[in-house]
């Protein structure tokens, strides 16, 4: 079965999906685990000390999570699904193949984790005194759900780039239980915990607080940061190393793009100082300097958001060129069919451009391979233009570099299609970046009317 292709203008496939999922990573990691793990213990001290702050502090930041985690955090995660069974249907599908019961069990975990955090903010009023306890118990359920999320994600993370075995036996538990599957895990636990205390301490910071307690918060949360952030370096440094070497070796590429590729000091003085900042955020929380965590804690925040896009921009781009390893590119393209394709034509085994030419006013050859063999990642004008990209080159130079894409960027796929379709595409490029082409009426097919 194909679907059709859908290529979304100036911001790019991968960038739509990216900013949609990233979004979503913040507020599940930081806000659904890290937060609110942290307000059921801020309820826990409460209850332990007899104290009314630890106690408020918890409520009012429930009432604050709870409005996004179901509310932005619920949408973006629909969204992903969305966006990529528009985008990436096959991609999508066949992960969905391989994954159908992990992926079923978490939607019922999502609903329980609803439930749960519903019944936690609804029921902080009515189960007081020697209902607290059963409370506490709710909170630490919902907690144990969210985990659960984790769990049950984090496999088929994994799998989208360390698929092991997978590609030759087929089995779930392979493709499951795959080689960074724990260690992401451990990391997105440390990552979730990090986030959460940074969010913490800010709530902490901009509502109002007696000081004697927001210290005392300080220094919990300060000790909480410090913990999960070496968690957090530890994990990373285990996660990069079950990493394959032929993947990682682009890990600085796809932090620093071609613009800075040249000067990859730049990658660890940005890092280790961004690090370094938060380190410094932990202490001064822990030792209650709260003027220096209220200048900090703005910049932590972007830090640690910047951080999460960071590592979330890494594991997507260093699969590249598969989107399943050993099996699919990342332009959906199987491997095991690359060379029927090329033997025998891309566009003749192409469904939707075969519907389309019935109307041939409405796709040009050269667009629609394009848009199937490089419209995951190239645009036509936005965010990595393909113009910019063949810019300088002559019509042959083109030909042959379409030959040669996975040679030339190891973290590209393979043209598919046949020589002379490879001509096709070269043509069409080669008018595009002199500025020879331009779109045509719009139509509703994606690829689109060039002429
Ligand atoms: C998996 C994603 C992906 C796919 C699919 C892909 N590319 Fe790329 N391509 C990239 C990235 C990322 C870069 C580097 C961007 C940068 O410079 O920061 C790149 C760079 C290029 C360059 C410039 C290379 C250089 O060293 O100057 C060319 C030419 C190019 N791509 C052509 C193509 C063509 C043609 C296709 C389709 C056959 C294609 N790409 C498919 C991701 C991809």
């Amino acid at each position: 079965m194909q679907f059709p292709i859908f290529q979304v203008p100036h911001l790019g496939n991968g960038m739509t999906i990216a900013l949609d999922a990233v979004l979503h990573v913040i507020i599940s990691h930081g806000l659904a685990i890290g937060a609110i793990t942290l307000i059921v213990i801020s309820e826990y001290m409460g209850f332990k000390k007899s104290s009314q702050d630890w106690e408020n502090f918890a409520k009012d930041f429930l009432k604050f999570t709870i409005i996004i985690t179901t509310g932005v955090g619920a949408v973006t995660g629909v969204g992903i699904w969305l966006i990529t069974s528009a985008l990436s249907p096959l991609g999508i599908g066949s992960m969905l193949r391989v994954f159908f019961w992990p992926w079923f069990i978490e939607w019922m975990i999502f609903t329980s984790e609803v439930i749960f955090l519903l019944l936690y903010y609804f029921t902080w009023d009515k189960w007081t005194s020697e209902r607290k306890k059963q409370h506490i118990y709710l909170g630490a359920g919902y907690t144990i759900f969210a985990l659960s999320s984790a769990f049950l994600i984090t496999g088929i993370l994994g799998f989208m780039l360390t698929s092991d075995g997978w590609p030759w036996d087929k089995s779930i538990l392979s493709a499951f239980f795959n080689p960074s599957y724990l260690p992401q895990l451990l990391l997105r636990i440390g990552i979730a915990l990090a986030l959460g205390t940074v969010f913490s301490v800010a709530f902490l910071l901009f509502t109002r607080r007696e000081s004697g307690f927001r210290k005392e918060a300080l220094n919990f949360f300060g000790k909480v940061a410090l913990l999960s952030l070496s968690a957090t370096v530890i994990f990373t440094w285990w996660y990069f190393s079950v990493v394959p070497s032929s993947f990682k070796t682009h890990a600085k590429f796809a932090a620093l793009t071609s613009h800075f590729s040249q000067q990859p000091e730049i990658f660890w003085i940005a890092n280790i100082t961004a690090a370094f900042l938060l380190f410094v955020l932990a202490l001064s929380a822990m030792r209650g300097s709260t003027l220096l965590v209220k200048i900090l804690i703005l910049p932590a925040i972007l830090i640690s958001m910047g951080f999460v896009s960071e590592f979330e921009r890494i594991r997507e781009f260093i699969r590249g060129p598969y989107l399943m390893p050993g099996y699919m590119y990342a332009n959906q393209v199987l491997l095991k069919e690359t060379p029927v394709l090329d033997k025998e034509g891309l566009l003749k085994n192409a469904y939707w451009y075969n519907s389309i030419t019935k109307r041939p006013d409405v796709v040009n050859q050269g667009a629609y391979l394009f848009a199937q063999n490089c419209s995951a990642c190239h645009t036509i004008g936005g965010i990595n233009d393909i113009a910019k990209r063949v810019q300088g080159r002559t019509e042959d130079g083109i030909f042959v570099i379409l030959g040669h894409t996975h040679d030339m960027v190891p973290f590209m796929p393979p043209f598919s299609g046949t020589e002379q379709e490879r001509r096709v595409m070269a043509s069409f490029l080669y008018k595009l970046s002199t500025g020879r082409l331009k779109m045509g009426a719009p139509s509703r097919f994606t690829p689109g009317r060039w002429e």
